[in-house]
């Protein structure tokens, strides 16, 4: 045997326990239970990895026969799931278990029907129950009080089986709004049974952060502000707001992508070694972390933080405003770059830039950790600033992988240096197996564990670090500087916000 194979260490052997239980999914004639949640589930009946027995229950106003909605269902998996076509006789096998329940949620009969239907079948399926409310953050305190009005939804241990609700981003619109959903969801059930996802949590890359750090020795001793001079966290998308302009209307890039998304990147990328790998350890240290960022006063936010917006672009881009359901003198940022400082011991004066926005020049989410200029002496003091300082990128999409970036001769005659790279890429390590998020989430809130969810405490840190940005913006109509066309790489106030500090944006490349 070689010895890499020896030291695979497998942890979550006999420890991920999922029973047969049913998935209720409201708001299933939606965009994500099509795109996403069937044939993650799907994706896992496949894999053999959902409990036997399984059922998924759909649960929306629209009038439909199951059979209608599994025909839908299957068109959908085979537009949008990773592998496209789906196995005639795996799906027949998985569609067996999916029916469809009409009603409209604020109609209490609606949810006697579906306790009618819940309560058919094996026992195993009426009572472990996990509720995944893909419906607006509106409606998540109606429902969670009518199911528990109707006993479907009680607190943990107060009855058989267990029942966990998974409630999907934005959790509120800012802090206040999320305490108050908070309180309103955990008067019928404990935290512990509110699941609430960022999808950016479920992807590979995004938990190797913590492998990468803490299970090498020779990366965490470098890991401080001794020797890292910036961090970038990049998340930037070439598509435009298409369909969803009614939702980005409400949301724009700080509420969509930054509260949620950024955040938890930064959280892991910088937050001290939990004490153990139990999920509250975990949570723990990430909100201490989103605790320690120094908050910024409305009158700071216009030197630390830049937004945007999409103009048109090349190949017919059309500008924000001009996209279906936008507002035409929209006021909403499409792109957004901010400096954060964290104040502790770790990581004091070293600047954190985020950025993410829709219509950039390259998709791709990636963090950039930029190391400290060598002293002035040597080659150095010869190069000057055309001596690049190593960097270590952890790519999270696509083309996954990490690298490391560093200076070399260029082999000859001359005396020329030049950044080599060393480079892991996933694909090649470990072949092209890229399981969607929503496949480990949906098993982890199934078996309840909660390490890859949003603990309370979490989104309110989240929250207390946007609401003054948002507050310094709203009512400040854009003006030009905050334009960029469709394509590029977002406004140029965002390049001046990192060269006052002689940094610069180290932009994704294509393939690394
Ligand atoms: C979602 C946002 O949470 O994440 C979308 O609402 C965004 O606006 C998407 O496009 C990006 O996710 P991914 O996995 O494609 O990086």
């Amino acid at each position: 045997m070689e010895l890499d194979e020896l030291l695979a260490c497998r942890l979550d052997s006999g420890h991920r326990k999922v029973e047969p239980c049913t998935v209720v999914i409201f708001g299933a004639s939606g965009d994500l239970t099509a795109r996403k949640l069937i044939p993650a589930l799907y994706h896992l009946h496949s894999g053999k990895q959902l409990p036997v027995p399984f059922r998924v229950l759909g649960f929306a106003r629209r009038e439909k026969a199951d059979e209608v909605w599994r025909t839908e269902l299957k068109i959908a998996l085979e537009n949008y799931s990773r592998t496209k076509r789906a196995e005639a006789a795996t799906w027949e096998a998985f569609a067996a278990g999916i029916a469809y329940c009409q009603g409209d949620i604020s109609d209490p009969a609606a949810y006697l029907r579906l306790k009618k239907r819940i309560d058919a079948g094996d026992l195993r399926l009426s009572e472990n129950l996990l509720f995944y409310l893909a419906v607006s953050p509106s409606q998540f305190a109606e429902v969670v009080e009518r199911l528990h009005e109707v006993g479907l939804l009680r607190k943990d241990g107060s009855g058989p089986g267990w029942q966990r609700v998974v409630v999907e981003k934005p959790f509120g619109k800012d802090f206040d709004s999320a305490r108050q959903l908070n309180a309103a969801l955990i008067q019928f059930i404990h935290e512990r049974q509110v699941f609430r996802i960022d999808h950016y949590l479920g992807k590979e890359t995004v938990q190797n952060i913590l492998m990468f750090r803490f299970s090498n020795s020779v990366f965490e001793q470098i890991w401080n502000r001794q020797l890292v001079d910036h961090v970038q966290i990049t998340v930037s998308e070439t598509l435009g707001v298409g369909s969803r302009g009614g939702f980005y209307e409400e949301a724009g890039a700080l509420r969509d992508i930054v509260q949620n998304h950024l955040l938890q990147v930064l959280a892991l990328v910088a937050m001290e070694p939990p004490v153990s790998l139990e999920a509250e350890a975990i949570r723990d240290e990430k909100v201490k972390l989103l605790k320690s960022v120094r908050l910024l006063l409305p009158s700071q936010v216009a030197a630390n933080v830049v937004r945007g917006q999409y103009t048109e672009g090349p190949n017919g881009m059309v500008a924000y405003r001009q996209e279906p359901k936008v507002r035409p003198g929209s006021n909403v940022e499409t792109y957004v770059a901010l400096r954060l400082f964290i104040d502790n011991w770790r990581w004091a004066g070293v600047p954190f830039y985020l950025r993410s926005g829709k219509r950039l020049a390259l998709g791709a989410s990636e963090v950039r950790v930029q190391f400290r200029p060598t002293p002035n002496v040597l080659f150095a003091a010869q190069c000057g600033p055309k001596l690049d300082a190593n960097a270590i990128t952890l790519r999270l999409q696509p083309n996954e992988g990490i690298t490391l970036r560093f200076n070399g001769k260029v082999p000859g005659p001359t005396t020329e240096i030049r950044p080599v790279r060393m480079h892991f890429s996933y694909n090649t390590e470990f072949g092209a197996y890229t399981p969607e998020a929503y496949e480990r989430l949906l098993l982890e809130a199934m078996a309840g564990d909660a390490t890859l969810f949003i603990r309370r405490d979490e989104v309110e840190a989240a929250w207390t670090i946007v609401d003054p940005i948002r507050e310094a913006w709203d009512d400040h109509p854009f003006s030009e500087t905050e334009f960029y066309p469709a394509g590029s790489w977002g406004p140029v106030a965002a390049d001046q916000l990192l060269s006052v500090r002689d940094h610069a944006w180290r932009n994704p490349q294509p393939v690394e």
